[in-house]
């Protein structure tokens, strides 16, 4: 990761090719061209190639693919996840975060740290199987499907650094890989039979899937609900949960920001339970967030592989090879950021964000594949970050930030864990 940025920063905006012995993929970093490739000129840029062919054992044809399937995955799912459906939800996601919280009141009573990353999976778990997936999957199968989701972003990481390697030859973290697929399987196969052909009004996950019809009316496939389900709990779940980890270990490290923020989480929530009303009043809150995908964006890579050969930016882009797209790249370029390796959330503060170009920052991606969880995750990670922080103060170490780990999603390379004491109100 360190070896992509210095390639970046060198290309200062400029299209470059890699050297990686028969893979030589494009870095394309400067915000005209990722709006050329993923918005402009997006269907001659196809989720294919050495990076998305192994996740399709996961993810198969549904949402997380590209053409015709994911069209219609798009056009099913697209009405759960509108910001206007998200916000009559947002009362409930606060109930469901309050609930978690609670539950830490018991390892903070015993002064033991808390595994972040689990917490915070457990929080995020419980919030989104009742809003957005109807309470259909329990708590327990929710909980077995978080560490098989880790395991298979980790696993997938030596096809990447192998990329020359055919899929029929086996390379490590294949075996890890696959014992993953198998759980998730287990779990999710018995419910896509037990609910497909119900008739349901609901507007959760698994309604809509089970009610859509392709154009010609037919109902789709088992395995296109399977491969959809799949898609919607590893996104809806992980993601949420990775960038709450990096929350924390931005406060310890930023304690200037901590103060302030837990000044305005106390002036506005107070001891009351956190609810959808108080967002508006925590514009700090969400700069905060804001920056905190600007330097650690979970989806940290999401290549394309190039249809038809085009000219961009003065460079010959040839048919058939990888185009890599990288937030975590762009969003640390000196071109574009002032001061890119410092953790700053008044960037995004109205006045410094208007000249800003639109591909700048994208963290949520863009054009027709734009992440469609982005209201979702404003809304519940400002919930979360609001409940805990106007109850327990976080107790610093002191330490400085871990750098990222590779993985399908941006990871911290150490474990993270938080000792939080209750406030006297609390
Ligand atoms: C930290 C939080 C998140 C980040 C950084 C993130 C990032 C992204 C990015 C970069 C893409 C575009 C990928 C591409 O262009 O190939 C994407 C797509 C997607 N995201 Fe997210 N996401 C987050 C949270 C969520 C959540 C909470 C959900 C669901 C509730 C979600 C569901 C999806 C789905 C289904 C897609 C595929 C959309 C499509 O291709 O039509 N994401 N996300």
């Amino acid at each position: 990761m360190r070896a992509l940025l210095d390639m970046g920063r060198e290309a200062d905006g400029k299209i470059i090719r890699m050297n990686l012995g028969p893979f030589r993929p494009y870095l394309v970093t400067h915000p005209d061209h990722l709006q050329h490739i993923l918005r402009g000129n997006s269907a001659n840029y196809t989720r294919d190639g050495v990076f998305w062919r192994p996740l399709r054992r996961l993810f198969g044809d549904g949402i997380m693919s590209d053409g015709p399937s994911w069209e219609l995955s798009r056009r099913t799912l697209q009405p759960v996840f509108t910001a206007k459906h998200v916000e009559s939800l947002a009362d409930l996601m606060a109930e469901a975060i309050v609930e978690g919280v609670d539950e830490l009141a018991g390892p903070v009573a015993s002064g033991r740290p808390i595994d972040v990353p689990a917490a915070m999976a457990r929080i995020v778990n419980r919030t989104v199987m009742r809003v957005f997936f109807g309470d259909k999957i329990d708590i327990a199968d929710a909980e077995r499907l978080a560490p098989a989701f880790d395991t298979v972003g980790t696993s997938v990481i030596f096809r990447y650094l192998l990329p020359s390697v055919p899929e029929s030859v086996p390379v490590p973290g294949d075996r890890a890989f696959r014992r993953a697929v198998r759980t998730i399987d287990e779990i999710v196969t018995p419910l896509v039979q037990r609910h497909r052909g119900r008739t349901s009004e609901g507007y959760d996950i698994f309604s809509v899937l089970c009610r859509a019809r392709d154009d010609t009316g037919a109902e789709p496939s088992p395995a296109w609900v399977r491969d959809n389900l799949v898609a919607m709990l590893a996104t809806a779940t992980e993601t949420t949960a990775g960038a709450l980890t990096w929350f924390w270990l931005i406060l310890e490290a930023h304690p200037d920001v901590a103060a302030r923020l837990v000044g305005e989480i106390t002036g506005v929530v107070g001891d009351e339970r956190v609810r959808h009303s108080h967002l508006k009043d925590l514009p700090y809150t969400g700069q905060v967030v804001q920056e905190l995908l600007r330097l650690y964006p979970v989806g940290w890579l999401f290549p394309r592989m190039i249809v038809e050969r085009e000219a961009l930016g003065g460079v010959w882009l040839e048919r058939g090879e990888t185009v890599i797209v990288s937030p975590y790249v762009t969003h640390r370029l000196e071109s574009f950021w002032d001061r890119p390796d410092e953790f700053d959330p008044d960037r995004f503060s109205r006045q410094r964000s208007q000249n800003r170009h639109r591909y700048a920052y994208f963290p949520f991606g863009g054009g027709p594949h734009q992440c469609i969880g982005m209201h979702v995750f404003m809304i519940e990670t400002r919930l979360v970050i609001a409940g805990i922080l106007s109850r327990y103060r976080p107790v610093s170490n002191g330490r400085a930030i871990a750098p990222p780990k590779m993985g399908a999603s941006l990871r911290p390379s150490r474990r993270v864990e938080l000792t939080l004491r209750p406030l006297s109100h609390a």
